[in-house]
């Protein structure tokens, strides 16, 4: 985002720090790009709401003719607040979870959202329950890639699915509760690089080709999420175009195959919404250590954000792109830690997946700068959490030239309203 379209001191000043800025002219674009690539009867993409569930952000993707893919019962009712059909044929919501909690499979039952199950024992649960509609069947075809090991969606070492070896009990459990199997699903990848989701869709449309003869009901083929965002400088921009020619021929061929036409999904999450926003915050300090035999010395820019705003970094090792706004612009880069107000050493912006320190070459800002963590769109607002009774931060939208306030920040009253003293 170019930042010098934005008055970020002016909403500071009157929303405060830290605050996602969304931008939703880019948020649009984006949307309508994926729309674009995936228009036509044979493709459909799903917004992976998981995300980014802001309101604005679902009337976004519903306005350029995205369905939902949503994780859990409330989401499925957000989707349906922000004007999604609930139930509707073909399902514009599809509710993919690991576990029915919470009013998951109610909202099932009495919404008829088609549920995505990953293991028999849904599959239990919901023949339990009485249900007797569509169901769709999510694959764990064996291999699969994360940014990072710990969001590796496909393999031995992932939770999602059901083993690709493994189905047929599985078929034969949905068939005996009365139910059809009306589609098929993977998700392989979150955030991998460019290279490799090309070759992990190549694969994973083999391996749907050679399993669909198992699903003879199915009139859809899910290739789940993960298109890249090129989060660093200079990173390569995803060619949608090219995926639409891949999708397309994967419709065709999964179609001949089928003997009926068979529409092809995906449902992205990162990839329309992660360029849309920033996270803006305060500094506070800049403050140094000294080298000694433990290691070098490190120049701390002290700021108001932290993981409870924006936890990829700390969680991940994630890299976002930093700006400094105010008198820092201008200076020349220094190596600068930037860190935040939590008392966890893990509170820092700039670090690897092994946890190490990354010095980021910055103009040494004065207290009273702002400074952009970019591309938080994505995973940012909605796995900010209220550790430590700080109130998760405010969400503002800038819109032909004008900021709105989209969601308050959270306060005390907001932190304590759930805590009781009820006798059970
Ligand atoms: C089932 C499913 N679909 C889609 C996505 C979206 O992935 P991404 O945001 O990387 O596109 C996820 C994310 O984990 C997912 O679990």
């Amino acid at each position: 985002m170019d930042l010098s379209q934005y008055p970020l001191s002016e909403i500071a000043a009157k929303v405060g720090t830290p605050f996602y800025l969304y931008d939703a002219a880019i948020l649009r674009e984006k949307m309508a790009d994926v729309a674009a690539a995936t228009e036509g009867p044979a493709l459909q993409a799903r917004y992976a709401m998981k995300a980014n569930s802001q309101r604005k952000v679902l009337e976004a993707a519903r306005e350029a003719g995205l369905w939902i893919d949503a994780v859990s019962g409330n989401e499925v009712l957000r989707a349906g607040r922000a004007g999604f059909p609930l139930g509707a044929e073909p399902p514009a919501v599809l509710l993919t979870s690991d576990v029915f909690r919470d009013n998951a499979l109610e909202v099932v039952l009495r919404h008829g959202v088609v549920p995505n199950v990953g293991s028999p024992g849904m599959i239990r649960a919901l023949a339990e329950a009485g249900y007797r509609g569509d169901i769709e069947m999510r694959v764990n075809p064996g291999f699969g890639h994360g940014h990072v090991q710990a969001c590796d969606t496909g393999g031995p070492s992932s939770k999602h699915g059901i083993w690709h070896e493994d189905l047929e009990p599985a078929i034969a459990m949905a068939r005996a509760a009365g139910f059809r199997i009306a589609g098929l699903h993977a998700h392989v990848g979150t955030g991998p690089q460019i290279r490799e989701f090309d070759e992990n869709m190549a694969k994973l449309a083999d391996v749907f080709g050679a399993l669909l003869p198992l699903f003879p009901d199915a009139v859809s083929v899910n290739f789940g999420g993960g298109i890249p965002h090129a989060y660093r400088p200079g990173a390569l921009h995803f060619e949608l175009g090219h995926f639409r020619t891949f999708l397309l021929e994967a419709a065709a061929m999964l179609s001949g195959i089928a003997g009926h036409a068979v529409r092809v999904e995906i449902e992205p999450g990162r990839y329309p919404v992660a360029g849309m926003a920033i996270l803006a915050a305060r500094v506070t300090d800049v403050k140094a250590t000294r080298a000694n035999e433990k290691g070098p010395g490190n120049t701390f820019v002290m700021t108001d954000a932290g993981f409870n705003d924006l936890v990829r970094p700390a969680m991940y090792g994630s890299y976002h792109e930093i700006s400094v706004v105010g008198a820092g612009t201008n200076r020349a880069p220094e190596p600068m830690v930037v860190a935040g107000p939590l008392c966890e050493s893990g509170d820092v912006f700039t670090r690897d997946d092994q946890e190490l320190l990354q010095p980021r070459p910055l103009g040494r800002p004065d207290p009273g700068d702002l400074v952009v963590l970019h591309d938080a769109g994505a995973y940012g607002a909605v796995m900010s959490s209220n550790y430590v009774s700080m109130g998760r931060a405010a969400q503002v939208l800038w819109e032909n030239g004008r900021a709105s306030l989209i969601a308050r920040r959270e306060t005390l009253d907001d932190i304590v309203r759930m805590e009781c003293d009820e006798a059970l």
